[in-house]
């Protein structure tokens, strides 16, 4: 009796955040970094479909930077990086097309609907509904420039969790397309939809300073000084920018939120602290 108890107050808890939230969008940036564990995984999972089932309405972009790196070296294509961003010559953008829409979008499609969720797949080509640019000096590796919001409007609205692997039509016609950072189209998608909040899921504890201590909330000035003194380098770079550029677009939250930890999602939405590093301006 005491557990069944224990379980009520639980659901009871979980309440207000569920009023909160219901109806809202919230974008999930789910990091390769973070796609390691069968066990994290279907965590992950049951995770999502537990959000979409209570009504809120998660839309997933993934990353795959590691399985990309890797598939590259078997096949002997280099993987090269500037700034924490990949540079895609002809042969990387094939083999970032092969892992990202291939592999691993297919991949947890199949997982969150083994846990009850009604996810799709698509890249930002179908319907070409996410545009880019290149940028400067990173060969197929793009921008998104274009974002429309009809794909996936219609697919939320009928309850589908879209799940959005990081490539991109061009403007130009005939041209094979951009590989995307994740989390640059993660902060687009979340600006376009009008999402309520964007969360970052990775494989460190959130934005950590120089001696490893997690920083739990960080503003523009900050992150400004913070890549000055090289504190923040790498992947966390795209990350903390795309943080910003979710906020400049209207998004009321961005999180750096670690995907290592079970149900890492369920603990910063149905919690008051959470356990992420909130980004501010
Ligand atoms: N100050 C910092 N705090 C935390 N992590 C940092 C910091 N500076 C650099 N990093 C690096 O950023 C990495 C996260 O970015 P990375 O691009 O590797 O993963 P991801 O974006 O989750 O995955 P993917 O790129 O596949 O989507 C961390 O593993 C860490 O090595
Ligand atoms: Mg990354």
């Amino acid at each position: 009796m005491q557990t069944k108890t224990h379980t009520v107050h639980t659901l009871l808890d979980a309440l207000p955040y569920i009023r909160r939230f219901y109806g809202e969008t919230i974008v999930i940036k789910y990091g390769g970094a973070a796609q390691t564990e069968t066990r994290l995984k279907d965590s992950f999972a049951r995770d999502i479909a537990l959000l979409s089932l209570v009504g809120m309405k998660p839309v997933i972009v993934h990353g795959g930077g590691k399985s990309i790196t890797e598939l590259s070296e078997k096949l002997g294509v280099k993987a090269e990086f500037k700034n924490g961003l990949r540079v895609s010559d002809r042969e990387s953008l094939r083999v970032a097309q092969m892992v990202l829409r291939g592999e691993i979008n297919a991949e947890i499609v199949s997982l969150l609907n083994d846990h009850g969720a009604k996810a799709i797949g698509v890249s930002g080509k179908d319907g070409a509904f996410v545009k880019a640019t290149a940028v400067e000096g990173l060969g197929y590796t793009g921008e998104p420039s274009e974002v429309s919001s009809d794909l996936l409007l219609k697919l939320i609205n009928d309850r589908f969790v879209p799940v959005i692997a990081p490539i991109a039509a061009s403007l130009e016609t005939g041209h094979p397309g951009f590989n995307i950072n994740a989390d640059a189209m993660a902060s687009a998608i979340a600006g376009a939809i009008r999402a309520k909040k964007v969360i970052f899921m990775t494989d460190t504890p959130g934005v950590l300073d120089k001696e490893k201590n997690l920083l739990r909330s960080l503003n523009t000035a900050q992150i400004a000084a913070l890549k000055e003194d090289g504190t923040i380098g790498g992947g966390m770079i795209p990350k903390v920018n795309s943080a910003l550029e979710a906020l400049d677009y209207g998004v009321d939250k961005a999180h750096i939120l670690d995907g290592r930890v079970e149900h890492a999602l369920l603990l910063e939405i149905f919690t008051s602290e959470g356990i992420s590093t909130e980004i501010t301006k």
